[in-house]
């Protein structure tokens, strides 16, 4: 083990309490379990890496706090935020301090920013291969169904084009508070029922997706007709949920714990050595680990800690993740990334049933990606149809 100078430190910025928790808590395991690898491999610069915790309780307030905390304790990096409204509180203290935000979670889009190493999709590598794989396979009726904050906003504007750019039409598009209540839902879910056969695709976050794939149950929609997609409910969400509500369920996303790799199986395997044989792993847990080693390797590369070193070191190398390689790319600061697509199958477990066969480059402003080909697609393993 070395540990010849003092720790290098990465502040660990994740919701362990609030309405996001259920999948920041899987985000902030796959991190601390990064750490743990990296220092079993022997650290980097001679030195460990410490991890410092923190609890933002789902509060884009308390991300700022936190976040200005960490970098006041000495934190080489940041790694964390789930909601888009957390990390645009968080960048200006980042900027400020001239450190580096790892945010490991699918967004929007449009944005760059010099002190931000994005790694969850983009939507060119999440909603379009969604689009492709819903109009083909689940017709041309859509309703929006948001938490009223940022993402589900510009989430729904990239989708709605893509949809309709495919011959498809939005029935109608409805926002619910970040908490809703169960009338929120309830009246969500009458909409629903008026509007008739459609796709739900929804961009509810945290506990209110749980609740209201919930309600959506109860209410006795046949999934396989009218399911819910998403680029957000995954594997937490669904242990939340109960997995019989889930079957049915669609998301897109560059990982899925079921991806059949040996760096995946690795993965797996140690996480839920560390955690419990049942804990859910996301995309955005996969992408908080890997992350961590992005970073460790930059500062191997870089021989110091310094942001400006640091980011010009992240795009000289790939890394075996456990979605497959992946690589920074230097000109956006995003990553090039593995879209696919998976449907809860009746044992609650998501089956892959659309993959791309390349890694995909990022396109966060969209620039490219109506005008390019549909990704290439891998055959997918036997029951995965289309
Ligand atoms: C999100 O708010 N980026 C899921």
């Amino acid at each position: 083990m070395a540990s010849s100078g003092a720790p290098v430190t990465i502040g660990i910025l994740f919701s362990q309490t609030g309405v996001t928790a259920v999948l920041e808590r899987a985000q902030r395991q796959a991190a601390s379990l990064a750490v743990s690898q990296v220092n079993s491999e022997g650290g980097l610069l001679g030195r460990e890496l410490h991890l410092l915790d923190s609890d933002t309780a789902s509060d884009p307030a308390r991300y700022k706090t936190e976040a200005t905390r960490l970098l006041d304790l000495g934190a080489d990096a940041i790694v964390g935020c789930y909601m888009s409204s957390a990390r645009k509180a968080v960048l200006p203290i980042v900027e400020a301090r001239n450190s580096l935000l790892f945010y490991p979670t699918l967004y929007e889009g449009f944005e760059y920013a010099s002190c931000c190493i994005y790694s969850g999709a983009a939507p060119n590598q999440n909603a379009r291969i969604l689009a492709d794989y819903l109009t083909e396979t689940h017709g041309d009726r859509y309703f929006f169904v948001g938490s009223n904050y940022v993402y589900p906003y510009e989430s729904n504007r990239v989708m709605r084009d893509l949809l309709s750019n495919r011959g498809a039409k939005v029935v109608d598009e409805v926002y619910i508070p970040l908490n809703p209540t169960d009338e929120d839902i309830a009246k969500v879910i009458a909409l629903i029922r008026n509007a008739g056969p459609v796709v739900v695709f929804s961009t509810i976050v945290g506990d209110g997706a749980v609740r209201f794939c919930s309600a959506y149950d109860r209410a006795g929609f046949d999934r396989h007709l009218q399911p819910v997609a998403s680029l957000t409910f995954g594997e937490p969400e669904i242990a939340a949920l109960g997995k019989s509500a889930a079957t049915g369920h669609i998301k897109a996303a560059p990982y899925f714990s079921v991806i059949d790799s040996p760096a995946n199986l690795a993965f797996v395997t140690a996480y839920r050595e560390k955690f419990g044989p049942d804990s859910p792993i996301s995309a955005e847990a996969e992408a908080a680990f890997f992350q961590v080693k992005l970073f460790a390797e930059a500062v191997r590369r870089a021989g110091t800690t310094d942001r400006a070193s640091v980011v010009r070191a992240l795009p000289t190398f790939s890394l075996e993740a456990p979605q497959g390689t992946v690589r920074v790319d230097a000109a956006t600061h995003h990553t090039h990334l593995w879209p696919r697509v998976a449907v809860v199958d009746e044992s609650g477990t998501f089956r892959i049933v659309r993959e791309s066969a390349k890694p995909v480059a990022p396109d966060p402003y969209l620039v490219e990606v109506e005008k390019l080909p549909p990704v290439t697609l891998a055959s997918v393993p036997s029951g995965g149809a289309n």
